[in-house]
């Protein structure tokens, strides 16, 4: 029963384990095309409000195909009780109430856990964010883009009256992001945002980690991003309730910010710890079979039986460990061969370019022939690694309204 002893409509149940991103909508639920997440903390009297906004502007263009969820940190004001008495009367209104693990990144991502839709959103409980923005973000979901971010810092884009030390502190935790994460934050005008949309097959399978309040960079950092569109917007003053932020979460951000580092840089040195294995497959095989105290076979033909080698042993190891998370996402036999010949011809399209390298180095600037394979090795590297994560180990884009697996996203 509600606060007022009226009936309510049933909580959401709160997913747990790893921060998983589902590939389809939970068994048995519709699905929808957009479910747009509403973290809540001490927001009572802001809630009624901005559910009545957002249905007065999705529903004319979603119909009923579209969720507002709102997942509620069991608050003192129990704003969770007040949004289940909405529900009751909202049927496009969905309520969690989480009274275990709290947060605002984890409070998002659990909402996309339980979420029904195509698209994942995200947005602030305190009209803060003015709601018709959404529809400028959807257009951009429409259009394809792998993620739709609402901006202070495009056209259209502003802060209200913010006092000067928070301007400083904002603009320098942007900052000190694309020092540390420039391939992320490089691809943001506010990163800080936490206003925006994303496509669930960018996000599926992917093991999310995220640290205090800034889950955009999450989200561009560990999913699937193609390209991101970007809508103006002013972020407004409060009107009732306060902020939670605190200099506790400009903390917490920092080490999110390093946390990421090691996690991105650490995919690249496993792939590169693959690679060196491959190296001595490759050269050991080379020394067997093309050495004149060895085989004697000729170079180009050992180098090609000794490249392709490797090949297959470096597709076994990346398969397993440098990114075992998105084959886990992928299972079976027919993924996993998909993915070793998508792997064998962009390395195969790499030992095109390492012949040419080797043949170059070798035979016009006379470098002994092992110094140029390793030289040559180093470049083709850098071209397999950007490659295959951007192609190959890729969640294939499940269109939920063809039930079809169509293209990448
Ligand atoms: N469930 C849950 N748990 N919700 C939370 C928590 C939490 O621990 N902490 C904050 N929220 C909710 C608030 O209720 C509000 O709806 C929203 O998250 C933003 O919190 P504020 O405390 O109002 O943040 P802000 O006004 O400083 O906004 C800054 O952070 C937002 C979140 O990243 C700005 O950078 C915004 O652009 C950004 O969206
Ligand atoms: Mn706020």
């Amino acid at each position: 029963m509600g606060t007022s002893g009226a009936v309510t409509a049933a909580l959401v149940p709160t997913p747990t384990g790893p921060l998983v991103i589902p590939a389809a909508a939970p068994e048995g639920g519709p699905t929808v095309r957009l479910s747009l997440i509403i973290p809540s903390y001490n927001e009572s009297n802001n809630i009624p409000v901005l559910v009545a906004q957002l249905e007065g502007l999705l529903t004319p263009v979603l119909g009923e195909s579209y969720e507002l969820i709102v997942v509620d940190d069991d608050s003192p004001d129990r704003t969770w009780a007040v949004a289940q008495e909405l529900a009751q009367s909202h049927p496009r209104l969905r309520v969690m109430r989480r009274q275990g693990e709290r947060g605002l990144s984890t409070a998002v991502i659990r909402g996309w856990q339980a979420a029904r839709g195509e698209y994942l959103a995200v947005m602030d409980a305190d009209l803060q964010h003015p709601a018709e923005v959404n529809l400028k973000l959807l257009e951009e979901m429409e259009r394809g883009a792998s993620l739709a971010t609402a901006s202070r810092h495009v056209e259209g884009g502003g802060v209200s009256d913010w006092s000067m030390a928070r301007r400083i502190l904002s603009r320098g935790a942007q900052l000190l992001g694309l020092l540390i994460l420039p391939e992320v934050l490089g691809r943001l005008s506010d990163p800080m945002s936490g206003y925006f949309m994303v496509r669930r097959a960018a996000l599926a399978g992917k093991a999310l980690d995220p640290l205090g309040y800034k889950i955009l960079i999450e989200v561009v950092a560990r999913g699937d991003i193609r390209w991101i569109g970007e809508a103006g917007y002013v972020f407004r003053e409060r009107v009732t309730g306060e902020s939670k932020v605190t200099w506790r979460l400009y903390v917490q951000y920092f080490k999110h910010l390093l946390k990421l580092r090691m996690s991105i840089n650490s995919r690249f040195l496993r792939f590169c710890v693959v690679g060196g294995s491959g190296v001595f497959v490759d050269m050991g095989l080379l020394y067997l079979l093309s050495d004149p105290s060895m085989l004697g076979l000729g170079l180009t033909r050992s180098k090609a039986i000794a490249a392709e080698t490797a090949i297959i042993t470096n597709f076994i190891f990346n398969d397993l460990w440098t990114f075992g998370d998105a084959a886990r996402a992928q299972p079976g036999v027919r993924a996993r061969l998909r993915r070793f010949l998508g792997f064998n011809a962009i390395c195969l399209i790499g030992l095109g370019l390492n012949l040419i390298l080797l043949n170059l180095m070798f035979n016009l600037a006379h470098i002994n022939r092992y110094v140029a394979n390793l030289i040559a090795i180093g470049i083709v590297t850098g071209w397999n690694y950007w490659l295959n994560k951007k192609l190959n180990w890729t969640p294939l884009r499940v269109d939920t309204d063809a039930q079809k697996v169509s293209a990448r996203a």
